[in-house]
């Protein structure tokens, strides 16, 4: 199984606030990394789908919300690699499907669902014990992708840009992108996440235990920026709207409110408010998720 991403540009845009501050902004798109495991996720799942794969297991088991990209990329991967796929979905069914879990039925994913309150407890004996009874065995990758495994493949992220940087910003939901990141600049440079859920700094002890768990030591060139959740995962306020749509005019690349665009508005915010140095370079990673605007009026 070869697993060799297809090269993504990086796309620099220019306005008056990024003049003024004298602050080059940098996107590299992995959105555009392939067409279906979109952005962070190709790279979360590489090594994940060659240890299935060596491990002999065919089928790939994981859990998300109902517009979950997580969900969606997976589908896609199992079905491009030949693997089986379970999705285990946050909550009731809702029929007709939303168009991620079409996506994902089409791609020949199982669904299966937990009620909020068992889906809490998703990483316990008891629930696996329970998914094994029902469904035999299967590869476990956890909600958001994030292991060891998807750390290792994250950092090769790093390999793929060609162009210098001072700092690399990210969106953060479980914090393995913000982690592979890490790994792979080798404390070389800054690595600034963004956090786009509420009350989030556990993520920051989440860096220490992925980059633990996949063997890299505890570099200190990276902060969290917790300022810029807009209320919580998934909320949006119409400050945030407005400034998607405004950024999307003037430079034609598309984002999403759950993590594309607040990265964007918060690195924007930052760069008003004089976080970066004039004659800064900052790389901002366009994670894809794209998938995920059905789920918004954007
Ligand atoms: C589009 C997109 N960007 C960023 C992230 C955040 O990545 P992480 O969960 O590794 O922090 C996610 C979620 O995995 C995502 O779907």
């Amino acid at each position: 199984m070869l697993l060799m991403p297809q090269p993504t540009p990086i796309q620099e845009v220019h306005d008056a606030v990024l003049d003024k501050a004298g602050v080059r902004l940098l996107i590299k798109r992995l959105d555009q990394v392939h067409p279906v495991i979109s952005g962070n996720k190709w790279y979360k799942l590489k090594y994940n789908l060659l240890a299935a794969r060596a491990q002999g297991v065919d089928t790939l088991l994981s859990f998300g919300g109902a517009y979950s990209n997580h969900i969606h990329a997976l589908a896609g991967a199992s079905a491009e690699y030949g693997f089986k796929s379970i999705g285990v979905i946050r909550g009731e069914q809702h029929q007709p499907l939303n168009p991620t879990l079409q996506f994902a039925v089409d791609h020949g994913m199982q669904l299966s669902y937990l009620n909020r309150a068992d889906y809490r407890l998703k990483n316990s004996a008891a629930i696996i014990e329970r998914l094994k009874a029902e469904f035999g065995d299967f590869y476990l990758i956890p909600e958001g992708g994030s292991n060891a495994l998807a750390v290792k493949g994250c950092a090769e992220i790093i390999d793929d840009i060609d162009q210098p940087f001072d700092v690399i910003a990210c969106a953060c939901g479980t914090a393995g992108t913000l982690s592979g990141l890490i790994a792979g600049l080798q404390g070389k440079h800054q690595a600034l996440g963004l956090a786009v859920l509420k009350g989030a700094d556990f993520l920051r002890d989440e860096v220490r235990t992925l980059l633990s768990a996949g063997g890299y030591r505890q570099y200190k060139n990276w902060q969290i920026n917790l300022d810029y959740h807009f209320g919580g995962y998934a909320k949006i306020k119409p400050e945030l709207l407005e400034f998607i749509h405004r950024f999307e005019a003037a430079h034609g690349i598309p984002l999403e409110p759950v993590y594309t665009g607040k990265l964007l508005f918060g690195i924007y915010n930052l760069i008003v408010a004089g976080r970066f140095q004039p004659g800064q370079t900052v790389l901002a990673l366009h994670s894809g998720g794209l998938q995920g605007r059905i789920g918004f009026e954007v």
